[in-house]
């Protein structure tokens, strides 16, 4: 019963990513529409459920979690479910614990991360510019993040920034941004913007910023090599061969990496995503809630992967949006 999660490609399923609350306390342009619809509190997973469901996964192999939302730190209580997950790093299971935040409440939270296990994390950031921040999370306030990375530096936390590539947006800060990662030794990854859900009236082929391009303006001011490191996660890295840097790349538009693929995401309501860029999906809350013993979970779980799809199909050429899933990226954390 303990054989490893492997997929119908033969990729081994050791990376969990778990959203924890759909709600955020921001509103990005590119992930939601002002007036979201969230899931009413009944549905979400308890903190225990989400205990059991994340243990089920490091008993089956899983050796990074990462915990998402939504904001996973406004979810009530959140720490006490670190905590919890701390004893899989402690007896070895696991090798890592991070999360992936808009760093709104890491001025709260960041030492007892820390405290927990957590030893890295990912904050998204699009822009260090006070008016274009409001605009883009039409309800964050840049200088509440910032503090909240000093707060997560100052605790010992190493910080990766992700910002998202948005034509006419950000492309006037590559230079700023990347300078002031470099200047606080942090990493940074670009990412391309997925089709994702409805948000509104915004337009995606309009926000949509090669990464290609991206790299190219970089490149024009100084030598990048490509590096072979791997975090287990989907970005491709380079370095900065003036300063040593490492900046990461995250296209899947513009280059399919699924079929490294080594994650699977599970909803704050128990249901298990095996692509992030398909519909496909199946319940884990039933089997959870069915029995208490694990035996029936852990056969839902073989069951889902199982039917893991080969990639997605996410497409912008021909000035047409192609490959879009209807969830929001909030649904299943990223
Ligand atoms: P590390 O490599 O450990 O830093 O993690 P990561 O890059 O996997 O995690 P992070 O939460 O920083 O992911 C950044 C973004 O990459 C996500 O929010 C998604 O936008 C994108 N991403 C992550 N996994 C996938 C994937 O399987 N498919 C696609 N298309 N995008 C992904
Ligand atoms: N495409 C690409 N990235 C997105 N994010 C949210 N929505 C999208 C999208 N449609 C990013 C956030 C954050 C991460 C969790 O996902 O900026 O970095
Ligand atoms: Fe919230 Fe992240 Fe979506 Fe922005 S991208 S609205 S911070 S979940």
């Amino acid at each position: 019963m303990n054989a490893p999660l492997i997929d119908p490609f033969a990729r081994a399923i050791s990376y969990l990513r778990v959203s924890v609350t759909d709600r955020c306390d921001f509103r990005c342009v590119y992930c939601m529409s002002e007036n979201m619809t969230f899931l009413p509190k009944k549905d979400l997973l308890t903190l225990e459920e989400l205990d059991r469901l994340c243990s089920a996964f490091v008993r089956l192999g899983v050796k990074k979690l990462r915990i998402t939302g939504g904001e996973p730190l406004v979810r009530r209580d959140i720490l006490t479910f670190f905590r919890a997950m701390g004893r899989h790093l402690d007896s070895g299971a696991l090798d890592e614990l991070t999360l992936t935040t808009n760093g709104s409440q890491l001025e709260k939270y960041a030492t007892d991360l820390y405290a927990a296990g957590v030893r890295r994390i990912n904050v998204s950031l699009d822009t260090l510019d006070e008016a274009k921040f409001a605009r883009i999370t039409r309800w964050g306030k840049l200088p509440q993040v910032l503090r909240g990375i000093d707060a997560a530096q100052a605790a010992g936390l190493r910080v990766k920034i992700n910002t998202v590539a948005l034509q006419g947006f950000n492309e006037d800060e590559l230079f700023t941004l990347t300078d002031w990662c470099a200047s606080r030794d942090m990493d940074l990854t670009f990412i391309e913007v997925m089709p994702m859900g409805d948000i509104g009236n915004e337009d995606r082929i309009g926000q949509y910023w090669s990464l290609k391009d991206l790299r190219a303006r970089l490149a024009q001011r100084g030598t990048l090599t490509d590096l072979p490191d791997r975090t287990g996660g989907p970005a491709r890295y380079v370095r900065v061969d003036a300063t040593g840097q490492k900046i990461g790349f995250i296209t899947p538009l513009s280059h399919n990496f699924c079929e490294s693929c080594n994650r699977v995401r599970i909803t704050c309501t128990g249901e298990i995503y095996t692509c992030l860029g398909q519909e496909g999906h199946s319940d884990l809350r039933a089997p959870l809630r069915g029995s208490e013993a694990d035996h029936d979970l852990e056969t839902a779980i073989r069951a889902a992967i199982a039917l893991k799809p080969k990639g997605h199909d996410f497409d912008y050429s021909r000035q047409k949006v192609d490959g879009q899933v209807s969830r929001h990226m909030s649904h299943t954390g990223g």
